[in-house]
């Protein structure tokens, strides 16, 4: 990683650059720049071995003006201030590019939950939830999965809630256990949705989906996923790690044998895998592979300028938030590598949290079926949108992706005004 890397600087690069292209004055964009509220909370929590710990968590609403603040909660060693804040304003701007009526934030604690106990990790999420709850509700701000954290700690989130109002909450948060309100789908949506983007991508391209290869970067809920999902539809998955190291296989990965390996809890690591005729790698070594489609699924910052110019895939869709650098971009776009935007690419997850809430505060259900055809309805269109605009203004899909979702904030922010 670069020592100055700070995400934030790479979101605001973004959206200067897309409000330069609109033709918007710094005046215009002036109010999106900064999060509308940063919340830093101190959780107190006591550990099995008796001892009290203190974790520093947040809670950041980047933006509410086309709707409550929608955005995961991280428990990782490396959450910090400008994460959760770049995390936040990303957040605005995908729900913005997708349509769908919310607007950003994000939280996290600092704390590595895989050195936690269950009962440990259900007290930090408890003590946090009740020091966040000033600012969270459905229509406020509604919390989900992110980097760590699972339906589990969301359903201990709810608890919390409902426990604190002292009546149930489904809609307080998503990526719920099916028994509390989860949508049917949820869990696979990112996924999901990352597949139908990687094979709009490929069909533009002229690129036949049957037998490419692609290499995955991370293997918790939304890389796990993505690899099914691209193995069943017939991509040759050669590549894939998580924290511990990755594996390689050029004739192609045993991803079901994989999946069962990890683990419903995927506690089990790559790096004690084995599969006749594949070979250990390093996270870094994945990134530089020689293959048709890479996708990084783990967290920011993986491609940057120390290593932009050994990336040799022809397509990079970023399921992770932000893992490609600032700096990063211009050396792919020199290269012709096609870099699908994380905006686009992974909102699967929040269009189908979107879903569950709509049938929390409805109190209705759907079936799967009927929440995967609503999700294609939203991907395929908003790629198709990004793609065109990215074509007529001769600019990346990530500029493509910004001049949409950056016009889109800015007239509600403009149609509502600055209060008072
Ligand atoms: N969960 C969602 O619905 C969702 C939605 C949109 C975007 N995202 C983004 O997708 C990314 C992954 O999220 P997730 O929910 O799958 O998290 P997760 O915790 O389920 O999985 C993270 C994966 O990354 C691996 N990892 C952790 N540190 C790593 C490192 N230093 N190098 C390589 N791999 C490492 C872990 O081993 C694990 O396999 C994040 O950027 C997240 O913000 C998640």
């Amino acid at each position: 990683m670069s020592n100055t890397y700070n995400p934030y600087d790479n979101v605001l690069k973004v959206v200067n650059d897309a409000a330069a292209i609109l033709g918007y004055t710094q005046s215009d964009i002036e109010a999106i720049k900064y999060p509308e509220r940063e919340l830093k909370v101190s959780v107190p929590v006591v550990m099995d071995n008796g001892e009290t710990r203190v974790f520093e968590g947040y809670r950041i609403q980047h933006s509410t003006s086309r709707g409550p603040a929608k955005g995961g909660i991280r428990f990782h060693p490396d959450v910090n201030l400008d994460e959760v804040k770049a995390l936040a304003a990303w957040m605005t701007f995908k729900c913005a590019v997708v349509n769908i009526p919310y607007g950003g934030g994000k939280g996290g604690v600092v704390c590595n939950p895989n050195e936690l106990s269950e009962r440990e990790l259900r007290a930090i999420t408890r003590r946090f939830t009740a020091a966040i709850a000033p600012l969270i509700g459905p229509d406020q701000d509604i919390p989900a999965p992110d980097v760590g954290s699972n339906a589990a700690v969301m359903g201990w989130i709810m608890d919390t809630y409902s426990m604190l109002k002292g009546h149930c909450v489904h809609g307080v948060v998503t990526g719920k256990p099916i028994e509390l309100g989860g949508a049917l789908g949820r869990n696979e949506a990112t996924g999901r949705g990352v597949m139908f983007t990687t094979k709009n991508i490929m069909k533009k391209l002229g690129m036949e989906v049957e037998g490419t290869d692609v290499a995955v970067q991370g293997m918790g809920n939304v890389g796990s996923i993505t690899a099914k999902l691209l193995h069943e539809e017939g991509m040759k998955v050669v590549a894939v790690s998580d924290v511990s190291g990755g594996i390689y296989k050029k004739e192609g990965l045993n991803i079901p044998e994989i999946l069962k390996y990890l683990g419903e809890d995927r506690k089990n690591l790559l790096k004690d895998y084995k599969e006749e005729g594949m070979v250990h790698i390093s996270n870094e070594e994945l990134l530089e592979l020689d293959v048709t489609v890479l996708i990084p699924a783990a967290l920011e910052n993986q491609i940057n300028g120390q290593n932009a110019d050994k990336i040799k895939a022809k397509v990079v869709v970023e399921a992770a938030n932000g893992p490609i650098a600032a700096e990063a971009d211009p050396i792919l776009e020199s290269k012709n590598i096609v870099v699908v935007p994380d905006i686009l690419a992974n909102a699967g997850g929040v269009v189908v949290s979107y879903f569950e809430w709509v049938q929390n505060i409805q109190s209705v259900s759907w079936t799967e079926e009927e929440v995967n055809a609503k999700l294609k309805n939203i991907m395929d269109p908003s790629f198709e949108a990004v793609w065109n605009i990215a074509q007529e203004k001769k600019t990346t899909l990530r500029t493509g992706a910004y001049l949409i979702a950056v016009e889109r904030v800015v007239k509600a922010k403009k149609a509502r005004a600055i209060w008072p």
